[in-house]
């Protein structure tokens, strides 16, 4: 059974959604963060990701103009989502790797995009407190894709190599 995801996830192939899709987002006034309703936000979007089964997710995907992102990494080998608020990341060495990537926002659409191998993110948590953290592989990739998400920019604006789905970009 498909789940409901509770906040409407924004479709490039809306396209009143692909604008805002393609816009980037605002800095988050940390100050928000202890209203009810942003906290509220940062879980619907948490349960969002899970029933739609991403390993991410853009506020400009559920059409908020905040630099507010979830991605799932790993901790201790289970699935934990990371939240992500002004998040900004420094590239290490000049190590890059090919990955398929998919969207939540380019439903049906998978593609080949090249992205950095290692990453350090620096953000604030829910809570605005300052983290930071090393990334590799897999979780930097879903960082990385995440923030293009709040600068406006699609997996598929990366790559001219789509490996399914072509038809429904012409
Ligand atoms: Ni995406």
């Amino acid at each position: 059974m498909k789940h409901r995801t509770k906040l409407r996830i924004l479709s490039i192939f809306n396209t009143a959604d692909r604008q805002l899709l393609k816009t980037s987002a605002e800095l988050v006034d940390l100050r928000t963060l202890a209203h009810d309703g942003m906290q509220r936000l940062i879980d619907d979007m948490i349960t969002t990701m899970w029933r739609a089964d991403g390993v991410g997710l853009a506020a400009t995907q559920i059409g908020r103009s905040l630099r507010l992102a979830i991605v799932v990494g790993q901790v201790n080998g289970r699935a934990e989502p990371f939240v992500l608020i002004n998040p900004t990341v420094t590239v290490f060495g000049d190590e890059q790797n090919s990955g398929e990537e998919g969207c939540l926002s380019v439903p049906g659409v998978f593609g080949i995009v090249k992205r950095a191998t290692r990453i350090n993110l620096k953000a604030f948590d829910r809570y605005g407190q300052p983290w930071s953290l090393p990334a590799a592989d897999m979780f930097a990739r879903i960082i990385q894709h995440e923030i293009d998400h709040l600068n406006g920019t699609l997996f598929i604006d990366r790559t001219s190599d789509i490996t399914k789905g072509r038809e429904k970009l012409s």
